[in-house]
């Protein structure tokens, strides 16, 4: 199965069957979440938590019985490493069979940070819940979906670009360099309130990744969007490494010439 079929065949799941994880899932997701490791070389910290024993519940969830808390410190590529590392271990979950979904919002956040045991200077900014997914959607899963267009991406040429933000890359462009199903895989990945803020630059061989902000997102410890973008990072650097090519991750800003609210973060040779 290919990276791109795995990510193409996840959804966030937001109804869940009631059943617990199987003891022998947990201890798959604790030995995997053990040894993520991202570009940044920035420990992101895990913690399973179980509904009943904490008492947590999320208004946009039922069914739920375990979640998966992510901690980091506050500084420099905090955001991006976090996203690319909670990334990690969301999409192993669903290729163990579980529903997962992105919760940086819609939760008691106390209740969660307090389950946490965060240490001096940590953050909690996401949390997910795990589980198999219901036979049916909610109705108010299916709302929320509609609400924020889940079930659409904005197009390749809107978000991919040759040599300079003026000219869109075609799907054609993207085949020719090999990296066709890694940005299909980007642009596929999950965001806040489905805004897509991953914009990125092919020069050569070389993908140029920023953050196109939206209003909103940035509170004083952390750029939600931000996030997203560690999400596509990690998106972009399987797909490159499903092609049979060899990543490698530079953060050097190349200098081109960018629109308004957008912003440079990293680069993927490839
Ligand atoms: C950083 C981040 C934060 C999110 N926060 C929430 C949230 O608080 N509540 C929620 O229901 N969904 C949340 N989502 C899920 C998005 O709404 C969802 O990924 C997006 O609508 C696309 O749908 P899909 O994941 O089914 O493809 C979040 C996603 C990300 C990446």
């Amino acid at each position: 199965m290919s990276f791109l079929n795995d990510v193409k065949t996840r959804r966030s799941v937001r109804t869940f069957d009631g059943n617990d994880v199987e003891p022998e899932v947990l201890k798959d997701l604790e030995e995997f979440a053990a040894k993520i490791e991202n570009p940044y070389g920035i420990p992101v910290r895990f913690k399973f938590l179980n509904a009943k024993e904490y008492g947590l519940s999320s208004p946009v969830l039922s069914g739920e019985k375990l979640y998966v808390s992510a901690m980091m410190k506050k500084g420099k590529h905090a955001e991006e490493a976090y996203g690319y590392s909670f990334e990690a271990l969301l999409v192993h979950a669903h290729k163990l069979g579980l529903g997962t979904v992105w919760i940086g919002g819609t939760m008691p956040r106390d209740k969660f940070e307090k389950a946490s045991d965060l240490t001096e200077g940590e953050l909690m900014p996401c949390v997910s819940p795990l589980g198999k997914a219901a036979d049916k959607m909610g109705v108010k899963e299916t709302l929320m979906r509609k609400g924020v267009g889940a079930d659409k991406r904005f197009d390749f040429g809107t978000l991919f670009f040759k040599g300079s933000f003026d000219t869109p890359l075609s799907e054609n462009d993207a085949r020719k360099c090999g990296i066709y199903e890694a940005l299909e895989a980007v642009r596929w990945a999950p965001s806040a309130v489905n805004k897509q803020p991953w914009r990125i630059v092919v020069c050569g061989n070389v993908a140029h990744v920023y953050e196109k902000h939206d209003k909103g997102y940035i509170n004083e410890n952390y750029d939600l969007q931000k996030i997203d973008i560690g999400i596509a990072l990690y998106r972009l650097e399987q797909g490159i490494l499903d092609a049979g090519k060899t990543p490698k991750f530079i953060c050097k800003d190349p200098g081109i010439i960018i629109p308004s609210q957008v912003d440079y973060v990293a680069s993927i040779e490839f």
